[in-house]
Formats: C-alpha cells, sequence, structure tokens
C-alpha cells in the first residue's frame, strides 16, 4: 500500500512537474513568439529598460520615451529595434547613450532641439539596420551625415537646413522617401552633387523652401515631387525629360507665370496629378490626355486663353459650356470636373 501510494504520489509529482515545466516553457516561449527573440535577451532588454522610459513585456523590442521632458537621452538596451524618444527637449545624439542602441530599425526624434552640433560623430552611422529615421522639428542646419546605408525614410521637415552636404547620400539606394519640408534650402543647395547616390527615391518633399528654380539632379526614379510654397517662376523646357516616372507634381503657391511655362513642358503622359493652384498663370497649360487631376485655382487665367487649350475642348465636350463662360472664378470648380473625367 505504501509503495503504491509513493509511486502514486511521486507520478502524480512527475507530472505536476511536468505541466510545471510546460507553463514554464510557455511562458519562456510567450515573449519569444511574440518577437522572434531569444530568452535571455528579453530578460537582458527588460532588465535595462531606462527608468524614464516605457518597455512593454509583450512588444520588448520597443523603448517608450517620449513626451517625458527629457534633456538626454537615457542609456539605451541593446536589443531596441523601435526607439521613440519625439517630444522632448533633447539637445544632443550622444554617442555614449545610442552605444549598444545598434540594432535599431526605427528612431524617432521628432520635436526635440537637436542641433546639428548636437550629433555626435558617427552615432547614426553605427545604426546598421536603421530603416526609419524621423527628425522632424529640430534645430538641424545641414543634412546629418553620415547616414547608415540602410535608411529607406528619411524625415527632416521644419528644421533648418540650408546644406546638403555633398556625397551624403552616396550608397543610400534603399532611400525611397526624402522629406525636407519646411526648411532653409536655396537653389545652390539642391544639385546633382547633394543628391547624388538616391537610386531609388520615389518620395522628395522640398516645399516650403526658398528654391526660385527647378532642382537640378532629381533621381530618375522620383515619382512625387512636392515643390509647393517655394518662389518658383519658371521651368526649363524639357524639365521632366529627365524624371520619366514623375506622376504627382506639386507647385501650388509659387511665382509660375505663363512665360515661365513651356509650351510641352507639361504634356507628358506620366504625370496624372498636377497641382498648379495659386501662382499666376494667365493661360491654361497644355497637359497630356492621361492626366487626371488639375489644379489650377487662385491663378490669373483669363477666360479667352481657354480656347488654346485641348483642355477647353474636354470641358465643352463635357459640360456643353463655352469657352467664352469661364471666368477665374470658374476654375474652383476645375478641379471636380477633370476628377470626373475618369467616372464618365
Ligand atoms: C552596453 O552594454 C554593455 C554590456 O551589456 C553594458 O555593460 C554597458 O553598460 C552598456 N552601455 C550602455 C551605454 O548602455
Ligand atoms: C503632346 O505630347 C504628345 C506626345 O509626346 C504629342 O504627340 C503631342 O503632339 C503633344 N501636343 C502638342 C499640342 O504639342
Amino acid at each position: 500500500m505504501q509503495t503504491t501510494h509513493t509511486s502514486w504520489r511521486s507520478r502524480f509529482g512527475s507530472k505536476m512537474a511536468l505541466l510545471h515545466s510546460l507553463l514554464c516553457i510557455l511562458c519562456l516561449v510567450g515573449p519569444v513568439l511574440s518577437q522572434d527573440m531569444p530568452y535571455e535577451e528579453y530578460m537582458a532588454q527588460i532588465q535595462a529598460c531606462p527608468k524614464e522610459c516605457h518597455c512593454p513585456p509583450n512588444f520588448p523590442r520597443a523603448v517608450y520615451c517620449d513626451n517625458k521632458g527629457l534633456k538626454s537621452i537615457p542609456k539605451i538596451p541593446p536589443h531596441t529595434w523601435y526607439l521613440y524618444l519625439q517630444n522632448n527637449l533633447i539637445e544632443v545624439l550622444s554617442a555614449d547613450a545610442l552605444h549598444n542602441a545598434t540594432s535599431l530599425r526605427w528612431l524617432n526624434l521628432n520635436r526635440n532641439k537637436i542641433t546639428s552640433e548636437g550629433l555626435e560623430e558617427g552615432v547614426l552611422n553605427a545604426m546598421s539596420h536603421l530603416a526609419h529615421l524621423y527628425m522632424d522639428d529640430n534645430l538641424l542646419s545641414s543634412v546629418p551625415s553620415p547616414l547608415p546605408a540602410s535608411l529607406e525614410h528619411l524625415s527632416l521637415s521644419r528644421n533648418r537646413i540650408s546644406k546638403i552636404p555633398a556625397g551624403v547620400f552616396n550608397g543610400l539606394d534603399k532611400l525611397n522617401l526624402l522629406d525636407l519640408q519646411g526648411n532653409k534650402l536655396m537653389d545652390d543647395a539642391v544639385t546633382e552633387v547633394s543628391l547624388k547616390g538616391l537610386n531609388n527615391l520615389i518620395q522628395i518633399n522640398l516645399a516650403k523652401n526658398q528654391l526660385s528654380s527647378m532642382p537640378l539632379g532629381l533621381p530618375t526614379t522620383t515619382t512625387q515631387l512636392f515643390l509647393d510654397g517655394n518662389n518658383i517662376e519658371k521651368i526649363p523646357a524639357g524639365y521632366f525629360k529627365g524624371l520619366p516616372k514623375v506622376a504627382f507634381l506639386r507647385l501650388n503657391h509659387n511665382k509660375l507665370g505663363s512665360n515661365g511655362v513651356p509650351k510641352n513642358v507639361f504634356n507628358v503622359s506620366s504625370i496624372l496629378d498636377l497641382q498648379l493652384s495659386h501662382n499666376q498663370l494667365t493661360e491654361v497649360p497644355l497637359i497630356s490626355s492621361g492626366l487626371e487631376h488639375l489644379h489650377l485655382d487662385h491663378n490669373n487665367i483669363k477666360s479667352k486663353s481657354y480656347s488654346q487649350s485641348t483642355y477647353c475642348f474636354f470641358l465643352i465636350a463635357m459640360t456643353h459650356l463655352s469657352c467664352r463662360f469661364m471666368s477665374v472664378s470658374f476654375m474652383h470648380l476645375l478641379n471636380r470636373i477633370v476628377y470626373q473625367r475618369r467616372i464618365l
């Protein structure tokens, strides 16, 4: 009896032990399953979480230090992929604090006080997996250099950037989005030399800078070109021949007059969306038949000039209006009418 009891107990005990270890394995496997992270790394990561930050146990590769009034970057744990530091008072991107943060994929530093002088030597370059870098609303005066070749998105809007160091984009073959809006870039800063190396760029945003001419040296892969809010007065003839993929073109709020728009410059089959609102055009530019959206409100277009345009024939065919009836105020309706071309 005693032996049976013992054996029952030991069998029960071993079953309990098995169950217990199963549970333990499950709790160890949990984080591994959640973010593909080995247990030792998981523990090291959670233990190294800076006291100012939040490190969610079920999302251990993310470290949240945003909106904390931080004046400097805390020591970042080594296995961090996603680091959120936006909305703080950080002035310096310190190589020491980021020493172990070499696995970062995503770094958000928006709305801080980082200056170009505050970028310590090689600090970004050391992050050899970094794909997304956000540094909007800081105090940078130059595009940070050097940058890691892994970058896909670089957002530097609303800084004080007036310089793009020559060759800074060399080797950045993965970069497809570059946002430089709201800076102080002048014509001599955006050149073939400064943009060299962007072999896969899709979108470039240069809105709200101080450009007075169309930027030179844009990559031939450019699909979306945003230049609103500059002082651009003219477009060189054949400008878009160098940009065979351009489809979305925004030039609202510039100083384009019809004299500055050569006859066929927008007659380009790749362009789908052309925005020319708030300029000084006196004639409707010639467009290609493939255009889907045309924005022309707030120009000085006089009704007579419509008869010159293919575009006008389209409107007549569609709306049974005569060109004579079109006035500047009618221009507000044009977007909608052109848009309907696709639906009709
Ligand atoms: C980097 O990691 C090492 C080893 O885990 C640790 O001793 C050191 O304090 C860390 N440094 C920083 C700045 O986090
Ligand atoms: C617009 O471009 C097309 C294609 O290049 C060309 O065939 C056509 O003649 C151009 N339109 C005018 C009015 O020049």
